[in-house]
């Protein structure tokens, strides 16, 4: 059996090697040093268009933007892309502003978000033009304040937090997996309730140089089912149109979504990543048990039973982006007017993080060593120059992400082993997953590293963090440098009291 997993878009096979657009990825770590992570212009211009057209398409009634989050990859160089497809940003921080700024958005499709925003980040957004989708009571006098010092409007608009009482199944957010999801996005930090709502926007709306122009949502990433999405467009909708009539008929003008939508090949995979403890779990009361055999006769059987579990990444698609939009557009086009709002003119705009970025990049790392234990049970360990450290964004989101051997693709899955990372923690990026015949210097590949990874590597262990390459069609670039173990310690700063036992020129200590 040949790895099965789905390589499409700007991912495809020649001669058993990836290619990411028309570049070699053995070339790439060749040229560019492993690891590295890729990212894909092609797949992000492809993604972009995907969310316009689609989102276009079911609204026909006001513009539609796209303001993918940037928190999920702020690399300058893909801001740039991103800016030059027409769509906005929704931004986190002052550094997310920055970036934003500088990469040519229009400061009216900036979406400032997020809890908290201090004074000088509420000034600056409004300085630039931004929105400011207000998330906490407090913030509404600052922004009053920073308008009038400005003198400029600033327009606003309030994330809500509807209650998604028609979704009860697990969120996937939740790693137990048994969370209710009306309950877990309820638990979760964004959004105002009602209450606050109601007293907040009159107040608002008596402002002088503040006009609330809409409403914003976001909830998280629960599920990726399209009844999910309709669950969660019908709370939306029902929750504006409460707002509104408690506001004697207010009309938003805009309205966003969010994001939380799943990445095609959705790497999410609580299900998985928690059975295999599970298993060996249970094999505690069966190996309690087969103490009576003896500790050979007990291993002998254990054996037998740890080798029949094997782990696979998720081989269950998202559903289409296409499928995605018509769901929520749908929804709101038939839920809206049932509360008295006029979906005509009304602009419609979508946050997508991991749905945009997360298919546009791919890992590369090196097999560096390969362990294999053959008694009193078999375990296969291939160690790869990478660590788990580079991946946080996806660990805490239960990632297990598809792989391949990039220079055998088409060799049998033989075996099975442990990839584990090169940090000093058990660093076990995947779990018991099927391998080829592995060897030193074959290349690993983890897909769908566009989102949330790259920007949340740690230098844990002093490691420096490796370099992004840009493919674009058959040319690479650097668009984010390699650190080096200098970069690592340039924060570090020495106590005079502790400069004495080194000598200034070598750096040795002294007798
Ligand atoms: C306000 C807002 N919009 C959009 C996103 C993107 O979410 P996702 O990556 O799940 O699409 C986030 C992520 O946390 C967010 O907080």
């Amino acid at each position: 059996m040949t790895a099965s997993v789905r390589v499409d878009d700007c991912l495809s096979k020649q001669n058993g090697h990836l290619f990411i657009e028309k570049c070699d990825a053995i070339d790439l770590v060749r040229e560019y040093g492993s690891p590295i992570f890729v990212l894909s212009e092609d797949q992000i211009r492809r993604n972009v268009r995907k969310f316009q057209e689609s989102f276009r398409k079911g609204w026909p009634d006001g513009p539609v933007k796209v303001l993918p989050a940037a928190k999920a990859n702020w690399l300058s160089a893909v801001q740039r892309i991103l800016a030059d497809e027409g769509c906005g940003c929704d931004i986190y921080s002052p550094g997310e502003l920055s970036v934003a700024l500088a990469s040519g958005f229009e400061p009216h499709l900036i979406s400032v978000n997020g809890v908290p925003k201090d004074a000088s980040h509420i000034y600056n957004s409004l300085k630039s033009g931004a929105r400011i989708t207000i998330d906490s009571v407090e913030e509404v006098d600052v922004i009053e304040k920073a308008a009038r010092e400005l003198n400029r409007k600033a327009y606003v608009r309030l994330r809500l937090k509807p209650v998604i009482s028609g979704f009860t199944d697990s969120s996937n957010f939740v790693a137990e997996g048994l969370v209710p999801t009306d309950i877990a996005a309820m638990a979760y930090k964004g959004g105002l309730s009602y209450d606050y709502v109601i007293k907040i926007a009159p107040k608002i709306m008596k402002m002088e140089n503040v006009e609330l122009v809409g409403f914003h949502q976001h909830h998280g990433r629960h599920h990726a089912s399209t009844r999910y999405w309709e669950e969660q467009m019908k709370a939306f909708a029902g929750e504006i149109g409460r707002v509104c009539r408690a506001l004697g008929g207010y009309q938003p003008k805009e309205i966003d979504i969010g994001g939380g939508f799943a990445i095609p090949r959705d790497p999410f995979n609580a299900a998985t990543d928690y059975t295999e403890p599970v298993q060996l779990a249970a094999l505690y009361t069966i190996s309690k048990a087969l103490k009576a055999l003896g500790t050979t006769g007990r291993y002998k059987v254990l054996a037998k039973l740890i080798d029949t579990i094997v782990m696979k990444p998720n081989q269950t698609p998202a559903p289409e982006i296409a499928a995605y939009a018509e769901a929520c557009t749908g929804t709101l086009r038939r839920e809206l007017p049932k509360q008295g709002i006029k979906t005509e003119g009304l602009m419609l705009q979508v946050e997508p993080g991991r749905a945009m970025h997360g298919n546009t990049g791919v890992h590369l790392s090196t097999v560096t060593n390969i362990k294999r234990m053959t008694s009193p049970i078999r375990w296969n360990i291939v160690v790869v120059d990478t660590t788990e450290f580079w991946f946080t964004g996806g660990r805490y989101e239960h990632h297990l992400h598809d792989y391949v051997f990039a220079n055998k693709m088409d060799a049998e899955m033989k075996d099975k082993a442990d990839i584990i990372g090169r940090s000093c923690y058990g660093d076990r990026l995947m779990p018991t997953v099927p391998i080829p015949d592995v060897e030193v210097g074959d290349v690993f590949a983890m897909f769908d590293t566009g989102a949330y990874q790259e920007v949340s590597m740690s230098n844990f262990n002093a490691m420096p963090r490796p370099a992004t390459v840009l493919v674009t069609g058959d040319r690479a670039s650097v668009v984010r440098k390699a650190e080096t173990e200098d970069d690592v310690f340039q924060r570090d700063v020495i106590p005079d009291h502790l400069k004495n036992n080194i000598s200034e020129t070598d750096g040795k200590i002294s007798a």
